[in-house]
């Protein structure tokens, strides 16, 4: 408080007045700070913040892209996503391509080829080819588009490969293309009615290439996953895995040693989890391509993104993750390959001549081939890209043979991405399936909390769905996969770290592994959270009113508690720096970017404005001190510097650099006469200072008078 008052002691105008004022609200700014870190989130902390563009975060999960839905409403969104169709789309139809280029794929020795076959040196690769390149392509693809469709050529038949439909599902089934929620054509959540599918296998995915929690805290969860429900976890490793040999750089410095990882899978299978590794093998190789060593493997070069299926060596490359993957997995059962999002297919010189499904399949069914017979796997791959293959072209491929397709929506809505006529051919081509919801990570970007609300219907919806599209397979649905996404992608900032989902993953686990989830499982849950035994916990929850679940669950005490109950503090706590920057630089007139741009205003009303400044920048720092806390039971000093600095530095900045533009504001004595001095920017739009004005005044004022 002396501090305080000493500062408020230098402003020159406004006295003690001003002061008392300054004391009496610090003081009362102070206790309430007090009283809310005791009660921390409570009925404070109601708004649901997080999920703002709420159709936006539904249709834009990390692979939420399905090629065939891209609603033009929310372009912003696009660029999340590069090329949700859109770019890719241009390029339906191609020549009727053989397929040659594909038939040494799967005979060839590609293990054969030796260290001098990657290319180190940076002037062969493809670099200097810039986006005009890419736009030229694309320009090209649209003129060969419309020369087809002109002449009536087979622009439908290429285009239903992979080309974005509208495929809105027929009116009068799903409610006249206004999608719902579920067969039933309202909300799951509350239903009394449903039918209580239970999928044989209930799958936890861990994302590591966001956040990878300690091993310590991993292997925490192990045992309480299995308490929960979960029969196996899905582990994505990315650039977490100790990639060795020519693969070696592909890892990330903090990445987990091969002993850890033998040690994780030997905790979940004596935990009776079953574990599914993950390893990406045609889009979504960012970690891989985004380096020098391996850039001429792109399928575009500007763009880390997919893999050129054309190239020897990309297969090279697959295999290397492959045999690494599976060498720390020994009987594994299932290698989920990835294959989604392969948003640049066909575009460079080899492919430009094959049909983009073509390309898709050959690529898929070599890569499966190799799985299969080296390992015995049976190979997973996301279906998005299957989606609008024809059937004819999967049976064609035998895909049925070689891969089971795990079938991924995270919005409520699952029809809306999949409709039914969708399964019936998927059924046609497969005997057996998986599903994939998710548990966090699916509605927004840089989220820091799940809406369990919404997670939860998107998981019951899927109950139902698989319920009533089990019956069109012959081997019926595998299980269904929890994603928990840490990352859109490998670019991308993190998304809602784990032990903030943690409240999430309880009920979605639950709820998945008995069929329903209503008040008779309130003893299951509140004991997987390790709730107290007060009257809080002997009622039921509402996801109506509490979403985030902040009111009920930041009382328990399960692993990752201190990092959700934080997620609560943050929310408020920004919630309230940008209130209060917002009135006091773009409401009230005296410390706007204007006044702080010349270096003038009015020193009394400066010290107003400033007045709750030093509260805010106290309680931004103590959140500081607390989440580093939080966080460093969970993640290393990498990961808890991440997130600190995507979400509580630019906060603390905010007002540090408003508290020091304002002293300097304060410190003015002087004030030179108006007007003054234009902004020299404006002179790019023919804004400046008129010649014939005397400058006198201005150059005359003191010193100190604003920059010129
Ligand atoms: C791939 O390897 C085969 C045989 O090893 C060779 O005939 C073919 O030209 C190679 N293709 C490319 C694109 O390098
Ligand atoms: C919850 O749902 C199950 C299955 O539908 C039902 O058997 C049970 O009675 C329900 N419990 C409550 C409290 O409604
Ligand atoms: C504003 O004026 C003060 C006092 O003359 C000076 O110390 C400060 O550097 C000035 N700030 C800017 C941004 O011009």
């Amino acid at each position: 408080m002396e501090v305080l008052r000493a500062w408020f002691g230098r402003a020159g105008v406004g006295a003690w007045r001003a002061r008392r004022q300054v004391v009496w609200g610090t003081c009362i700014l102070v206790m309430v700070g007090v009283i809310y870190l005791q009660y921390a989130p409570s009925g404070l902390l109601d708004h649901p913040s997080a999920p703002r563009h709420r159709a936006l975060n539904t249709l834009y999960s990390p692979h939420e892209h399905e090629m065939g839905q891209q609603p033009s409403e929310h372009t912003q969104v696009q660029r999340v996503k590069f090329v949700t169709g859109g770019e890719g789309s241009q390029n339906g139809p191609e020549s009727n391509g053989d397929t040659h280029v594909h038939d040494d794929v799967d005979n060839n020795n590609m293990n054969s080829i030796n260290e001098e076959a990657v290319p180190s040196d940076p002037a062969n690769q493809q670099h200097h080819l810039a986006v005009e390149g890419l736009q030229r392509r694309v320009a090209e693809h649209r003129v060969q588009e419309e020369q087809v469709a002109a002449a009536g050529g087979n622009a439908g038949e290429a285009g239903a490969v992979m080309l974005p439909q509208q495929d809105l599902a027929p009116a009068g089934v799903w409610g006249g293309g206004q999608y719902r929620y579920n067969p039933y054509g309202e909300p799951v959540y509350g239903r009394t009615d449903r039918p209580n599918y239970i999928p044989p296998h209930r799958v936890v995915h861990f994302d590591l290439k966001g956040a990878p929690p300690k091993m310590s805290a991993f292997l925490q969860l192990i045992p309480w996953l299995a308490r929960q429900g979960a029969t196996a976890v899905m582990l994505e490793y990315e650039d977490m895995f100790p990639w060795r040999g020519r693969l070696a750089q592909v890892a990330t410095k903090n990445h987990y040693s091969r002993k850890q990882i033998s040690g994780l899978v030997a905790a979940c299978r004596s935990h009776g989890l079953e574990v599914i590794p993950l390893v990406q093998t045609f889009g979504h190789l960012e970690f891989a391509l985004k380096h020098e060593r391996f850039a001429h493997l792109r399928e575009v070069p500007e763009i880390p993104q997919a893999l050129c299926p054309s190239l020897n060596e990309s297969l090279w490359l697959v295999r290397a993750l492959v045999d690494q993957t599976m060498a720390l997995h020994p009987g594994a059962r299932f290698l989920h390959i990835g294959c989604d999002e392969v948003f640049q297919l066909g575009e460079c010189e080899r492919c430009r001549l094959v049909m983009r499904e073509t390309l898709f399949l050959q690529h898929v069914k070599a890569v499966a081939r190799y799985v299969r017979q080296k390992y015995a796997a049976v190979p997973l791959i996301w279906d998005d890209m299957l989606r609008h293959v024809s059937e004819s072209a999967m049976q064609e491929a035998q895909l049925g043979q070689l891969v089971e397709p795990m079938v991924w929506v995270y919005a409520e809505d699952v029809y809306r991405f999949v409709q039914p006529s969708v399964w019936s051919k998927f059924g046609q081509v497969f005997s057996r399936v998986w599903a994939a919801s998710a548990f966090k990570g699916a509605f927004g970007e840089q989220l820091t909390v799940p809406n369990v609300r919404r997670h939860l219907d998107n998981n019951l919806n899927w109950l139902d769905v698989m319920s009533a599209e089990t019956a069109k397979f012959t081997g019926g649905f595998r299980g269904l996969v929890l994603t928990g996404w840490q990352r859109y992608d490998h670019f991308a900032v993190l998304c809602e770290l784990l032990p903030a989902a943690m409240p999430s993953l309880s009920v979605n686990l639950l709820a998945v592994s008995h069929g329903y989830f209503n008040a008779s499982v309130q003893g299951q849950l509140y004991q997987a959270l390790n709730c107290m035994q007060t009257p809080k916990y002997q009622t039921w929850l509402n996801l109506d009113a509490d979403p985030f679940l902040w009111d009920k669950f930041s009382w328990c005490f399960f692993p990752g508690a201190p990092v959700f109950k934080m997620t609560a503090r943050l929310d408020a706590t920004r919630r309230d720096v940008d209130t209060y920057l917002e009135r006091v630089t773009r409401s009230r007139a005296w410390i706007t970017d204007y006044n702080r741009r010349h270096n003038y205003s009015s020193p009394m009303r400066v010290d107003e404005d400033l007045e709750e400044l030093p509260a805010r920048l106290h309680s931004v720092t103590l959140l500081l001190k607390t989440a580093r806390e939080a966080l460093a039971e969970w993640f290393d000093d990498w990961t808890v510097g991440e997130w600190l600095e995507q979400h509580i530095w630019p906060l603390l900045n905010r007002l540090q650099t408003l508290q020091r533009e304002a002293e300097s504001m304060k410190a003015v004595k002087y004030w030179p006469a108006r007007p003054l001095p234009l902004l020299s920017e404006l002179a790019a739009f023919g804004v400046s200072e008129p010649s014939t004005v005397d400058g006198q005044g201005q150059q005359e004022g003191d010193g100190s008078s604003g920059r010129t």
